[in-house]
């Protein structure tokens, strides 16, 4: 699989999940596992680098949020999904790059300053917070993967995870020992296709041929026996290159629209404005019905501005384009009260949400199935991590280990 084939995303199991994840990345999510191979996981060490004094959720949340992803869609079939602490290698990777990260890449992270500032009550000067975007970068890196789908906040972690893959390999990728790891992934080939790429090599190398260059690629890609790290070095040998040990990630925002929250403030679990993804559906409809509005519609008879009201945000996501023109009208001309135009919000949420709500009943009986998606999930995670860090270690010069 190639890096940009190769999708990794985790997320914390901190509260509850809410629409706004939904809508903002699980549907992102859905999408992708059938383009890519897509590793999911949840962050439960990321959860520790802020919460580490209340962590008393942490493992309750992490069965939710893995029920609310299979409910939602999230098919094991398609996504590997894991827990981050069940793969102890992704710690050894974070603390063999933290040997390379100037520490200034860490402290001028976009919010690391503020979020100090801000939670200085939560005691966040801990060595664990600073380090948590190198953490983040090393759940990417751990991956190969060449895509993360984040929100804008994140978008700064990838970057310098970019980075710190750029400096391993400029320190450590271009060994004395490249030559001879080659040679071992050819052998790797077996007879028949070693004797091709050696050719096709030769064709590339000597006379420039590029068809040659294109067919030996292929040849690389297609071989289930190789790993991600023996084909990329093979690729790189074919063009004169040092290997690239680790994958250059790039990053994909996914948060397009915004989610209001029932205070009209972003839905977020600290902003206790959430609607949950299981939300109970006289709760739903609790929760719409108590919504904030446009504030300059006070009396029924007041002409309303959807665009100063966050129940127009919902019916953006909710409402068909018919629908849309007549809440603008009757919103603009007092025509109904707000109820009236929240009504069929709150009936598009609870429909949405019946079928998740359904799924997610079936995995809350069945805790084996869910302990079984996560075992297979890990072990399949163990295995990339794994290759990669024996590059790594290689690399290091701890191969002797
Ligand atoms: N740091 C992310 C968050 O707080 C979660 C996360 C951890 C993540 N590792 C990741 C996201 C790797 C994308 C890729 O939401
Ligand atoms: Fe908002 Fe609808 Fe009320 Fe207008 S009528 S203020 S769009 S809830």
């Amino acid at each position: 699989m190639e890096p940009h084939r190769r999708v990794v995303s985790g997320m914390r199991p901190t509260g509850s999940i809410h629409l706004g994840h939904y809508h903002g990345v699980l549907k992102n999510w859905i999408r992708m596992q059938h383009e890519y191979e897509c590793y999911f996981f949840i962050a439960d060490w990321h959860a520790l680098t802020t919460d580490y004094e209340d962590n008393s959720d942490i493992r309750e949340s992490s069965r939710r949020m893995l029920i609310d992803w299979l409910a939602a869609g999230v098919n094991p079939g398609s996504a590997t999904l894991f827990v981050q602490s069940q793969i102890p290698e992704l710690a050894e990777l974070h603390l063999l790059l933290s040997m390379i990260t100037p520490t200034a890449w860490l402290e001028r992270v976009p919010g690391y300053k503020e979020m100090q500032d801000k939670l200085h009550d939560r005691s966040q000067g801990t060595y664990g917070f600073l380090g948590y975007p190198l953490l983040q970068g090393a759940d990417i890196m751990a991956f190969r993967a060449g895509v993360v789908p984040v929100g804008a906040d994140q978008a700064p972690h990838v970057e310098m995870a970019r980075e710190v893959a750029r400096r391993f390999n400029y320190l450590y990728g271009r060994d004395d020992g490249f030559e001879a790891q080659a040679e071992a992934a050819i052998r790797k080939l077996g007879k028949k296709n070693g004797a091709l790429y050696r050719q096709l090599l030769d064709a590339h190398q000597t006379h420039g041929d590029d068809e040659a260059l294109q067919t030996a690629r292929a040849l690389v890609k297609e071989q289930g026996r190789l790993t991600l790290a023996e084909k990329e070095r093979l690729l790189g040998y074919l063009e004169g290159l040092g290997k690239t040990i680790l994958a250059e990630p790039s990053s994909i925002l996914t948060d397009t629209a915004r989610m209001p929250g029932v205070d009209g403030e972003k839905m977020s679990n600290s902003g206790n404005n959430i609607i949950r993804l299981r939300e109970e559906p006289e709760d739903v409809e609790k929760k719409v019905r108590t919504m904030q509005t446009d504030p300059a519609r006070i009396r029924l008879s007041d002409p309303g501005e959807p665009e100063r009201c966050p129940v127009w945000e919902l019916h953006l996501l909710y409402s068909d384009e018919e629908a849309q023109q007549q809440v603008q009208n009757q919103c603009r001309n007092a025509g109904w009260g707000c109820l009236e135009c929240k009504q069929p919000v709150a009936e598009a949420i609870i429909a949405e949400q019946a079928p998740i709500r359904e799924r997610a009943a079936q995995y809350e009986e069945n805790p084996e199935l869910l302990q079984r998606i996560l075992t297979e999930g890990a072990e399949q995670a163990r295995d990339e991590v794994r290759a990669t860090l024996k590059e790594v270690r290689a690399a290091m010069g701890l191969a002797g280990i």
